[in-house]
């Protein structure tokens, strides 16, 4: 089986690659190199182009029948969430136009089977301790509208031509499976906390009057190993299930605080920081964690590595 990995040369991505490729199937990789590093997709095959291009329909179509493609991982997206503010229109052309993109050369290729990279940012800030994929999304910035439309995209074209799509809706990916395929954004807790240390500066925290237990906000941090495996129980769960498509979280289950988070990177790296305490960010929800009871009972996956993983390997592959 060949599959198509859109954004496979990126954080994510890219560890979806080398398990594909460790399980021996063959990958071809559609990446701008944005944000991607070539080097980390080893010999997959690479084809550059900018998949909101008008152009790259054509392209995907070639490179789909080239290569016998019989299934698709997208990932290939725009994701921060505070430039989503500041570019909306450019996210949509980005996210939702590549998607289209995407689609209308699945559609015309006959291949009908897609996991489709989505996110928590789709829930918005949900009042309930634990999100399950059936609550109403709403959304609160452009990057989490532009991922809701995207599973609408998905069931549309699962109603219209048969796609049999699975959308999975990650929580707070960090961690690294192999030390090159680290995160190298610094635009997330983990890798903006390790690049305040590491300059011997206090790391900040938006807000510490949340009414959470220790007052710092909570989230879902699932190791991207975890994640990447998730994406191959879903290609499996599409060779297996005849049902159209389906949405499911990908997290651990459990929350962790901000407070929590940087008393693991202590314990991890032994360094004593003190934390430079802030407002609150806008946009932020006190909690958010995934219900995981759908993706254990569909796929039979769930997280195996916690926090401290996360953190050690994380740090591992920068130290
Ligand atoms: C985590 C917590 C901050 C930085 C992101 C994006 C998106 C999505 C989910 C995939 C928050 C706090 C952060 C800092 C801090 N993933 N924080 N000091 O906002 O939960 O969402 O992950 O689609 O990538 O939506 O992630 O890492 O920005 O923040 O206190 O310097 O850490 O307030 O509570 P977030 P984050």
């Amino acid at each position: 089986m060949t599959v198509l990995v859109t954004g496979g040369a990126g954080y994510i991505g890219s560890h979806v690659v080398r398990l594909l490729q460790n399980r021996g199937e063959q990958v071809v990789v559609i990446d701008n190199l944005s944000n991607g590093i070539q080097e980390r997709i080893g010999d997959a095959k690479l084809v550059e182009i900018d998949l909101a291009a008008e152009a790259s329909v054509q392209t995907l179509k070639d490179t789909i029948k080239t290569h016998n493609v019989s299934a698709v991982i997208h990932f290939a997206a725009r994701k921060q969430v505070g430039e989503s503010v500041e570019r909306p229109e450019w996210y949509y052309q980005q996210n939702v136009g590549g998607l289209a993109n995407l689609l209308t050369a699945m559609r015309e290729t006959d291949v009908n089977r897609l996991v489709f990279s989505s996110s928590a940012a789709t829930y918005g800030m949900p009042d309930v301790p634990a999100v399950d994929e059936d609550i109403l999304c709403q959304p609160i910035n452009p990057y989490g509208e532009t991922k809701l439309i995207g599973e609408w995209m998905v069931a549309n074209a699962a109603r219209a031509w048969g796609l049999r799509g699975a959308n999975l809706r990650y929580f707070n990916v960090a961690g690294a499976g192999w030390p090159e395929l680290a995160d190298t954004a610094v635009a997330n807790l983990v890798p903006i906390v390790f690049a305040a240390i590491r300059a011997d500066q206090s790391p900040k925290v938006f807000g510490t009057d949340y009414a959470t237990a220790d007052g710092t906000c909570v989230r879902d941090y699932v190791h991207v190993l975890d994640l990447a495996e998730a994406h191959l129980s879903a290609l499996s769960y599409l060779d297996r299930d005849e049902r159209p498509h389906a949405t499911f979280n990908v997290g651990t289950g459990t929350g962790s605080s901000v407070f929590e988070v940087l008393e693991q990177v202590r314990k991890t790296t032994g360094i004593n920081f003190e934390a430079d305490l802030q407002p609150r960010r806008a946009g932020d929800p006190p909690f958010l964690a995934a219900d995981v009871s759908r993706i254990k009972t569909t796929l039979g996956w769930s997280a195996s590595r916690g926090l401290d993983e996360i953190i050690e390997s994380a740090w591992a592959a920068i130290s």
